[in-house]
Order: structure tokens, then C-alpha cells, then sequence
């Protein structure tokens, strides 16, 4: 469970959410969606306690976060699994290494386990024939699949953090990643993704939080994000109309 409550926050002084309050169960899935800069990426960070509020509070199951050491943090971090933005893979290690980095910093598996454990990953995320590959070889929708691999390795996490896991990606690589992304939740653990592409984001999610100037203007269903008269949500909203294929991916 993630509540924030009352939550604002400025990066030297300027400020980017203004009184952000929600509740999230770790099993729904929802998604945050907003205009670029809108301070999405913030509120992950905030969550995993990267950054600090100004005022306002934060609790991860009940227990408030903002006032935590770095040591106790990293208990409130193993919770979740996170993709960040950039998805950054390191560049020197090939896909194995790079998904076996967590495994070798966090477990005890002998070479033979991490191995194991790595082909199994990259099972799940279907690239298992990359494993020696090094990220420069890969596609983007290969590289992001090997970030979410990456992400899963070293612990199960009680909910999933995407930030714009389909940004860059073409169509039927965006599909596979959405897909990917509804399917580690079938088991009910829920996934915060933050994205600005609407049709992925309907695709996934059943709850939906659109930011505008820093602040939450809507918090609903599908249903109600349709139905949204909010301006800035309206050009998203024909954004995803327009596109006839997107229209055809969320109506599944
Ligand atoms: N480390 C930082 N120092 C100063 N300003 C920052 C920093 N990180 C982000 N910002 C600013 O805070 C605002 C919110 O940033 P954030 O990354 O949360 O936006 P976002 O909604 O994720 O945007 P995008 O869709 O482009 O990823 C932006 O105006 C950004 O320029
Ligand atoms: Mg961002």
C-alpha cells in the first residue's frame, strides 16, 4: 500500500507537485499519466525514497517513509521492482552480466544458480537467445525487456514501478512489452506505470491518475478518464482516437 498524503515537492525551490495525495493497493494496476515534465518520474522516486518531500507524507505499507535512514530505506526499495526511464543496461556487460549484476550483489547463488537463474529471467521476458549479447546489439524493445529481466532478478517484488517502459518503441514492440507488463501481474501484484502514451497505458491499467501542473485533476476508471473534461486530458484523449490502431489495442 503507497499513500501519499498531502505530498509536495520542489527541486531547488521550483515546484513540480503541489499537494499530491492517493492511495495505491500493491495489487491494482495503475497508471500516472501527464505532459512532459509534469513531475511523473518524481513521484517514483519519491516512493522509493530517493527524494524528500517538502511537506506532506509518504507510508509504504502504514509506515511513513519520509523520516527512514538509507539502511532502512532499502527495505522499503526491496518491495518493489522498478524499470527506470532510461532502462539503462551497463554498456561494458553483455545481457547475462547485466542481469546477473543483481544476483551476484544481493544472493549467495553458486555460478551454476546465477546462471540458472538468469536463463529462467530471460525466459519469462522471451530473450532468452541474447544472453550473450551486449546492449548495443540489441533492439530497443530487447534492451527494455532485458531492463524488466534485470529488474525481477534478485528478489520478488510486491509491486512493479515502469516509467515509460514504452517510450521509443514501435508498435508491435510496444504490444509485447504491455503484455509482458499484464502478465507479471496476473498473480495480483499490482504495477505503478508512468507513461504519456495513453492507448499503452489503457491496454494495462484500471485505475488512472493524470497530473497537470504538479497537481492530481483526475483519479479514476476507464470510464472516467474517457469521460475527463480536463483540457490538457482531452488532447491526450484525441491523440489515442486518432489512432486506429491504438483504439483497437485498448479495446482488447
Ligand atoms: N534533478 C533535478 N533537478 C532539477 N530539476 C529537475 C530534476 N529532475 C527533474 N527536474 C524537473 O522537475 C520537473 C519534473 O520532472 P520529472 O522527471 O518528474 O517529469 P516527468 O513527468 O517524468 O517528465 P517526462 O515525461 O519528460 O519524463 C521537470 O520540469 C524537470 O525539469
Ligand atoms: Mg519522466
Amino acid at each position: 500500500m503507497i499513500k501519499f498524503d498531502h505530498v509536495s515537492f520542489s527541486y531547488n525551490k521550483r515546484s513540480v507537485l503541489r499537494d499530491v495525495s492517493f492511495l495505491i493497493d500493491s495489487s491494482e494496476r495503475v497508471a500516472i499519466l501527464g505532459g512532459s515534465g509534469e513531475g511523473k518520474t518524481t513521484i517514483l522516486k519519491l516512493i522509493l525514497g530517493l527524494l524528500r518531500p517538502d511537506s506532506g507524507s509518504i507510508s509504504i505499507d502504514g509506515e511513513d517513509i519520509t523520516g527512514k535512514t538509507e539502511s532502512e530505506l532499502r527495505d522499503v526499495r526491496m518491495k518493489f521492482s522498478i524499470v527506470f526511464q532510461e532502462g539503462a543496461l551497463f554498456d561494458s556487460l553483455n545481457v547475462k552480466e547485466n542481469v546477473a549484476f543483481c544476483l551476484r550483489e544481493y544472493t549467495n547463488l553458486s555460478e551454476e544458480g546465477i546462471d540458472r537463474r538468469v536463463r529462467e529471467l530471460l525466459r519469462v521476458v522471451g530473450v532468452e537467445n541474447a544472453i550473450d549479447l551486449m546492449p548495443d546489439e540489441l533492439s530497443g524493445g530487447m534492451h527494455r525487456r532485458v531492463a524488466i529481466a534485470r529488474s525481477l532478478a534478485a528478489f520478488e517484488p510486491a509491486m512493479f514501478l515502469y516509467d515509460e517502459p514504452t517510450s521509443g518503441l514501435d508498435p508491435v514492440n510496444a504490444d509485447i512489452i504491455c503484455k509482458l507488463i499484464a502478465d507479471l501481474s496476473r498473480d495480483r501484484r499490482g504495477f505503478i506505470i508512468v507513461t504519456h502514451k495513453v492507448y499503452d497505458a489503457m491496454r494495462v491499467a484500471d485505475r488512472f491518475i493524470f497530473l497537470k501542473e504538479g497537481a492530481v485533476v483526475l483519479d479514476g476508471d476507464k470510464g472516467m478518464l474517457k469521460q475527463a473534461t480536463v483540457p490538457e486530458l482531452s488532447i491526450f484523449m484525441s491523440e489515442l482516437n486518432g489512432n486506429c490502431e491504438g483504439e483497437a489495442r485498448c479495446s482488447k
